[in-house]
Parts: structure tokens; sequence; C-alpha cells
């Protein structure tokens, strides 16, 4: 710069906190070089302050110079701070910019939710666990023997027939897919040791159409108490109880006198529905009965000194008329948008 000052230590002050003042308020690298080329760089105050050493007379050449040469410094330092501050900041801004949430849940990925026929059976057997019972399984794939013969059916019994089960090839292996839970009232009197309380939730298997109120695949509750002294009034009061918890203190229920090969006497269970949608009324529920003495026979049970009680429900019907399912295909077609009516339980 042609109209540099002359030099002089309050020119060399002047130049240098201009200097500083230019790198400090430099917010950009792109700021800091022009701060650089104005007051660093050849045409700076500072280089012609530097040029005029040659005209400065001897005796103050070193003072001149070292005043000039510490300003120079002093401003070099200064320019080098700043750069390595505002790069710095840039590279966090730009990462910051760039930053991947990878701990964002991808938009797909959506929640699901337990089916209502899963919570609906856990809750059963919460009841049954609360009275202190325990939860009994078998296979679903049942040998005949356990299926049909320990309960007392008759070889000739017609829902032995092609119609009713499915047999499992080759026949004569008698492997069927179990078309009730009863089995497992076999399967524990040979398991366990007596008294008995168990419930056993599971699938069963029929040859049924496909339709509104059936299921080829479906699932029951089996209920089996052995004991010594038990009475149908037991069978009453544990049902009665059971119906409460799942349908409030008005419900109760009534037995229909029936015939099952496995249990003497036998009724059909009805179920009084305080809260259905169409008005409270009787709705078929299941079957039950005092365990037949044949069939504590076969488990090597004396029935004089034992006796029991069994009872079996569908949880599919039960959950159409507890939580008012109009259609008994969407409990198997597995659309999340039926499960999350019934909330988000897990
Ligand atoms: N197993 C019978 C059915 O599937 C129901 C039942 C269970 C009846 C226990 C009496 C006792 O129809």
């Amino acid at each position: 710069m042609s109209d540099a000052p002359e030099i002089s230590p309050e020119a060399v002050d002047a130049a240098v906190a201009a200097a500083l003042d230019a790198i400090t308020a430099a917010g950009t690298t792109g700021d800091l070089k022009t701060a650089r080329a104005a007051h660093g760089g050849e045409g700076s105050t500072l280089a012609q302050l530097n040029a005029q050493l040659r005209s400065v007379p001897n005796e103050r050449k070193a003072e001149f110079g070292k005043l000039v040469g510490q300003a120079r410094g002093r401003v070099a330092q200064a320019l080098a701070a700043r750069e390595e501050e505002l790069a710095a900041a840039e590279t966090a801004a730009r990462l910051e910019a760039e930053r991947v949430d990878i701990t964002a849940l991808a938009s797909h990925a959506r929640v699901g939710a337990r089916h209502p026929l899963t919570l609906l059976q856990d809750q059963i057997g919460d009841i049954f666990v609360g009275m202190g019972w325990e939860i009994a399984e078998g296979p679903e794939l049942e040998h005949e023997w356990f299926n049909f013969d320990a309960l007392n059916f008759d070889v000739d019994h017609p829902a032995r027939q092609m119609q009713d089960t499915f047999f499992v090839d080759p026949v004569d292996r008698h492997l069927v897919l179990r078309t009730h839970t009863s089995p497992v009232q076999v399967r524990s009197m040979l398991e366990r040791d007596l008294p008995i309380y168990v419930i056993c939730p599971g699938r069963v298997y029929r040859t049924d159409e496909f339709d509104a109120t059936h299921l080829p695949v479906f699932s029951q509750f089996e209920g089996l108490v052995i004991d010594k002294g038990i009475t149908m009034a037991h069978l009453k009061g544990t049902l009665d109880h059971v119906a409460r918890q799942l349908f409030g203190p008005e419900a109760k229920t009534r037995f229909r006198a029936n015939f099952f090969p496995f249990t003497e006497p036998s009724a059909e269970l009805d179920l009084w529905h305080p809260t259905f949608k169409g008005g409270a009324r009787w709705i078929e529920w299941g079957g039950c009965g005092m365990v037949n003495p044949n069939v504590l026979r076969a488990a090597g049970i004396d029935p004089e000194e034992y006796s029991g009680f069994a009872f079996g429900m569908g949880i599919e019907r039960t959950l159409m008329f507890r939580s008012d399912v109009k259609d008994m295909r969407d409990m198997a077609e597995g659309d999340v948008r039926f499960s999350e009516q019934f909330g988000m339980v897990v």
C-alpha cells in the first residue's frame, strides 16, 4: 500500500491491532484468507513498514527491525491460531450436518402386536395359575390311543371317521392330529402325581370348513382335576369363577345334560354373558363332566379312591363372543390390523 504510514512504533502497533481485529472478526476460513492477504501478505501495511526498514538510519535499524519482526510474528501466530479454530469448527459443523442417526427406527419397521388369541390364552392360563393349578402340555400329533381309546371312545365312534379326524399317513401307525385337548387329561394322569390340577391350552384339528364360525385348526383349553372327594359342585364352582374372571361379576354358567365318552355324567356348558354386544344372554361355551371311571382306570387310577372333573372350551369361540369378533377367519389370517385393535400388550 503506497499510503502506508511512516515507520514508527505507533504505526507498527496500529498495524498489528488492525490485523488482530480482522483476524478475530473472520468467521470463516474464507474470511480469514482475505484477512491474511490484507494483513499478512505482500501488500500489507506491515510488509510495507518492513520495506521502509531500508531507509531507517543505521543506528535505529536493529530497534525497528525487531519491532517489525515481532509484529509480523504476532500476526502470523494469530493467523495460524484462528485458522486452526475455524477449521475445527467447520469440520464439526460438517460432521453434524452429515450425521446419520443410526438409532432412529427405520420407517418401514412397524411394531407388531401379540395375537389376541395368545393374549386370551395367557389370560385364561393366569386365572388357573392364580388358583394354584399347573399348565400342562401335550403333542399336537397324537397317538390314536390317547386321542380316543384311553378316553373311552368306541372303536366305531363317529368322531374317528375320516370326516372329523385328520389321520396321518401311514394309517397303520395310528397317528392323528389331535381333535381335542382331552388326550392331555390322559397324559397328565400318567405323568403326574396325584392330586392333579392342570389346565391345558393348545391347538386342535378337525376336518371342518374354513368359514366365519369354523376353522380346521383352532384352540381349546382343557381343565382336569383329580383328587379325593371331587364332586360336580367343584366343577360348577370352578367354572363360575372362571366365567366371572373373564366376563365380569354378573357372569355364571349352567349345565345341560349331554354325552361324552370320557365323562359321566357329562354336560354341555352354557355361559351367561352379561355384556354381550346384542344384550345379555346364554351362550354355548363347551363341554364338561365328571371323569369317567373307565378313563381313570386306563390311567391306572383307582376310581374308588379318586374322582375328578374335566372341561373343555374353544378359545376362538370365547374370543368371538367376548370381544365381538364377527368372523373367525380374521383370527387365522394374521393381518396385524386385526391384532392391533386388541392393544399392543407384550
Ligand atoms: N373334548 C370335548 C370336545 O372337544 C370337550 C370336553 C372336554 C368335554 C372335557 C368334557 C370334558 O368337544
